[in-house]
């Protein structure tokens, strides 16, 4: 469960459904408008990645991450810290959620634990009905690495290959030789508006590009779900409004479930809704509905973690 996350960890993927839930606790009630997409919808969007697995309960829709009284203690040599206690999300397929709390309110915590980078101590978290932390190791990675996308703050690219190799990378790293790789890799570029980039260099690009660079990489394996660290926590304000507006288009349009980490309101605020933690609790929800309102999410936030 060690294992650091890295580029190849990422993923094959699942067909949106619907957004908004019932039942968890006021953490993804419906959004968007809340309703379920007609049966020729859902049909269409199935036809965009392999086939969605059924939920445990046909009646219910299907849950993308179920995390349930989970806590998370980390032992360190001279004591124990409570990062997480009793935290209770549900979320379903094609949201986009922001994270949102202050310096050491868990939010990393929860993200490497839906990742099954870590493990709980107590509770569980299935992402799309899989334990991960009752998986082999190898299982585990393999399940990261096929079925999710992850980002980091710091873009994680290799500094010696190009834009189009670091987007393929995944492939590389796992020793597939796709015969479509070349139009895939230059459909995620176009997607992210770098297919002029194609061959260059990390250092050739500023930071939002290596970050737009990182985010076709994640969407390689059409992962079912993203995970994303605080990746604008380098860029500049309209970089960062770049990254957030590509995050929602790609929730939106493509139905992929995003869980975002931020500090910024402006983020939280193209998110369908924002999850805020307070000492290791989920403490309430905002529902900016990826309105952009960032003022709402901003008082919203003060009031909530504070
Ligand atoms: N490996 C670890 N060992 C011991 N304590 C840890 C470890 N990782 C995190 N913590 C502690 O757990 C708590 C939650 O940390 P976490 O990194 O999840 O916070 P965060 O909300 O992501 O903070 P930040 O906004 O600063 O990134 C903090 O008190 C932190 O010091
Ligand atoms: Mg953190």
């Amino acid at each position: 469960m060690s294992d650091t996350p890295g580029a190849n960890d990422n993923a094959e993927s699942v067909a949106p459904a619907s957004r908004g839930s019932p039942g968890d606790g006021g953490a993804t009630q419906a959004t968007g408008g809340g309703r379920l997409p007609a049966a020729d919808e859902r049909d269409a969007r199935q036809t965009h990645g392999p086939a969605r697995r059924p939920a445990l309960d046909e009646g219910a829709p299907p849950l993308i991450v179920d995390v349930r009284g989970v806590e998370k203690i980390y032992q360190t040599a001279t004591h124990e810290v409570s990062a997480l206690s009793g935290v209770d999300l549900t979320i379903l397929p094609g949201t986009f959620i922001a994270i949102m709390g202050s310096s050491g309110s868990g939010k990393s915590t929860l993200l490497h634990l839906m990742g099954g980078l870590t493990a709980p101590t107590a509770g569980r978290i299935l992402i799309e009905n899989e334990d991960l932390a009752r998986m082999s190791d190898r299982a585990r990675t393999l399940f990261r690495r096929r079925r999710m996308g992850i980002i980091f703050q710091d873009y994680n690219l290799l500094p010696t290959l190009t834009a189009a190799e670091n987007v393929a990378l995944p492939w590389t790293v796992d020793g597939r030789r796709m015969p479509n790789e070349k139009a895939r890799v230059m459909e995620l570029l176009r997607l992210v508006h770098l297919e002029q980039r194609a061959d260059h260099r990390p250092d050739a690009l500023s930071g939002g590009e290596q970050q737009r660079v990182a985010i076709a990489r994640a969407l390689l394996n059409d992962p079912a779900i993203i995970l994303a660290d605080e990746p604008t926590g380098n860029l500049d304000s309209r970089q960062s409004a770049e990254i957030w507006q590509l995050m929602q288009r790609i929730a939106r349009e493509q139905g992929r479930t995003i869980v975002m980490v931020t500090h910024e309101a402006a983020g939280g605020a193209y998110a369908d809704r924002v999850v805020v933690l307070r000492d290791g609790r989920v403490v309430g929800t905002l529902e900016p509905k990826g309105g952009g309102d960032a003022a709402l999410v901003a008082t919203g936030y003060q009031e909530l973690a504070s």
